[in-house]
């Protein structure tokens, strides 16, 4: 890739962001369809969150990634959301049109997508989410949306039923710790969704692994082979790691940003190509 006066920039915003894959994965996206344009991380801290959005105008930089610990502190600098931004309450992506700050959320959107190219519907199935965090918020936001029966384990209970309070006329249900526990009812589930840490950085599972039957399609939010996925698959679950979502979400904010059909095979052979983990 050639940077030249001409060069459009994009960007990811985040803290930490040196991990991040989106450079790889949309910098491949650019160079297969021969757009004039580059994407860079910036790390910036959140007491900076304001500065840096302002410098988006100001440097007119014409996309951006919102991630860690930014998605939902981002939103008060934006000049509008998208329906699904708005009742998520977290900004994965930016799209500067002329000046003006337009904000999206596509995580849910990518999680869906994800088990749709597995082949999995979640239209009419029950759904266990564990967690109530902001990546749940998305998942549970786009899991309603398509059609699925959501039940919501969270340690801190406040927070699943406030999740659970946005959606008042819909299909979602507060999960116990006792019923978590409880095979009759974790056995009458047909997909497990991990939305918490639990299993990021430690060897810990959200769920205990005899809880888990071979009917269960069993996916971890987390990139890598979580003690939940190996577990699930020891079980003769069909598991689904991250790594969907995160394509997939980078899918739909390139589509967002350009306009163009994203190279979805360049792209998902950039995440899997890409060292840094
Ligand atoms: P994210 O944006 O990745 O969802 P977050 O908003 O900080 O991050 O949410 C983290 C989620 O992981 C929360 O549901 C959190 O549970 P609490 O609301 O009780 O904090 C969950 N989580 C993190 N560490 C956990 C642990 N050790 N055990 C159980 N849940 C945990």
């Amino acid at each position: 890739m050639i940077i030249k006066g001409t060069t459009q920039v994009y960007a990811i915003f985040g803290h930490p962001v040196s991990h991040s894959k989106s450079p790889a994965m949309h910098n491949a996206a650019f160079r297969h369809l021969a757009i004039d344009a580059c994407y860079i991380a910036f790390d910036v801290e959140p007491h900076m969150l304001k500065e840096a959005v302002y410098a988006i105008r100001a440097l007119n930089i014409k996309g951006l990634n919102i991630t860690i610990p930014h998605k939902e502190s981002v939103l008060e600098y934006l000049d509008q959301l998208s329906p699904e931004a708005e009742v998520i309450g977290a900004v994965n992506t930016i799209k500067n049109q002329e000046g003006s700050l337009l904000g999206f959320n596509t995580d849910g959107r990518g999680f869906i997508q994800s088990l749709t190219e597995r082949g999995i519907s979640v239209c009419g199935k029950k759904v266990l989410v564990l967690g109530a965090g902001g990546a749940s918020k998305a998942v549970v936001y786009s899991l309603l949306k398509e059609g699925a029966e959501v039940f919501i384990y969270n340690r801190t209970l406040d927070k699943a039923l406030a999740l659970i309070r946005q959606y008042q006329s819909r299909p979602i249900e507060l999960v116990t710790a006792d019923r978590l526990s409880d095979k009759g009812f974790v056995g009458s589930m047909d997909i497990v969704v991990n939305t918490t840490s639990v299993g990021l950085q430690d060897n810990e599972m959200p769920i205990a692994k005899e809880l888990l039957l071979s009917k269960h399609v069993v996916c971890d939010l987390i990139y890598h082979q979580t003690l939940l996925l190996k577990s699930a698959a020891e079980r003769g679950c069909v598991t689904i790691d991250g790594s969907g979502m995160l394509l997939w979400q980078g899918v739909y904010a390139f589509e967002i940003w350009t306009g163009q059909k994203a190279p979805v095979e360049v792209m998902r052979e950039a995440l899997l190509s890409d060292s840094v983990t």
